[in-house]
């Protein structure tokens, strides 16, 4: 299985290489890495976490509509990397559990897609989640801010996926629901600090934009 996760970050490296919107190449490398030692913590199986961290992101809904459904791309890296197909589909069922889906979404039916959704998760929290709220925002043509816009708070899977708001509404919509939406004690630790930072970092934008510092 090492060979196996070698592969895949060369691969994911060559896939990512032009993807500027907050999901690059760094982005699965610091998922792969936090997976890691959650899954450390987590007495859960390495390998598996590691190899569905490194292929979370290569059928995601955004940057490959096509291959979302089936996860097309991870199965034949898989198939050709020698991988079962009792692992393919371990795999690939971790990769469909990992992304956000609202507020009220089902629960994780692993450790590892535990582990794998938490590492995700932390990835959008902290000043690196700031950084890529706003990366994400310049990709999308979306605002920064607009204080006549209302956040749209506990969205379902489907509106969420429909809404159209401002970088600093998708704070509230989003990033401050993550916390709680952990699965491992690990996880849930470090997010409380980071979601602390990110709200003394919107305090300041507030005081800011009200000209106030
Ligand atoms: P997932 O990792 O569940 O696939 P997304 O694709 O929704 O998550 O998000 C990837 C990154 O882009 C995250 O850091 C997230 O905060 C950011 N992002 C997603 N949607 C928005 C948005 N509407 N405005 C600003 N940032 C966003
Ligand atoms: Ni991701």
């Amino acid at each position: 299985m090492q060979k196996v996760i070698d592969n895949a970050l060369i691969y994911v490296k060559e896939i990512f290489e032009k993807e500027y919107s907050g999901h690059d190449y760094f982005h699965t490398l610091r998922v792969y890495k936090t997976a890691t030692s959650i899954a450390i913590k987590e007495k859960a199986n390495l390998q598996v976490v590691q190899i569905a961290a490194l292929l979370h992101d290569i059928d995601d809904r955004k940057l490959s509509p096509l291959t979302h459904k089936n996860k097309d791309n991870a199965r034949k890296f898989l198939l050709n990397n020698g991988v079962s197909l009792q692992v393919i589909n371990q795999i690939c069922d971790i990769i469909e559990e990992v992304s956000y889906k609202g507020v009220n979404c089902e629960s994780v039916t692993s450790i590892e897609s535990a582990c794998v959704q938490d590492a995700d998760r932390l990835d959008a929290l902290g000043a690196i989640g700031i950084a890529r709220a706003f990366a994400y925002g310049g990709a999308n043509n979306r605002v920064m801010h607009n204080p006549e816009i209302e956040p749209k708070l506990n969205m379902n899977v489907k509106e969420y996926r429909a809404h159209i708001s401002t970088t600093i509404n998708h704070f509230y919509e989003k990033l401050f629901n993550l916390k709680d939406l952990m699965n491992t004690s690990t996880a849930k630790a470090i997010a409380k600090e980071r979601e602390e930072y990110m709200k003394d970092y919107i305090a300041r934008f507030n005081a800011e934009w009200q000209g106030e510092k």
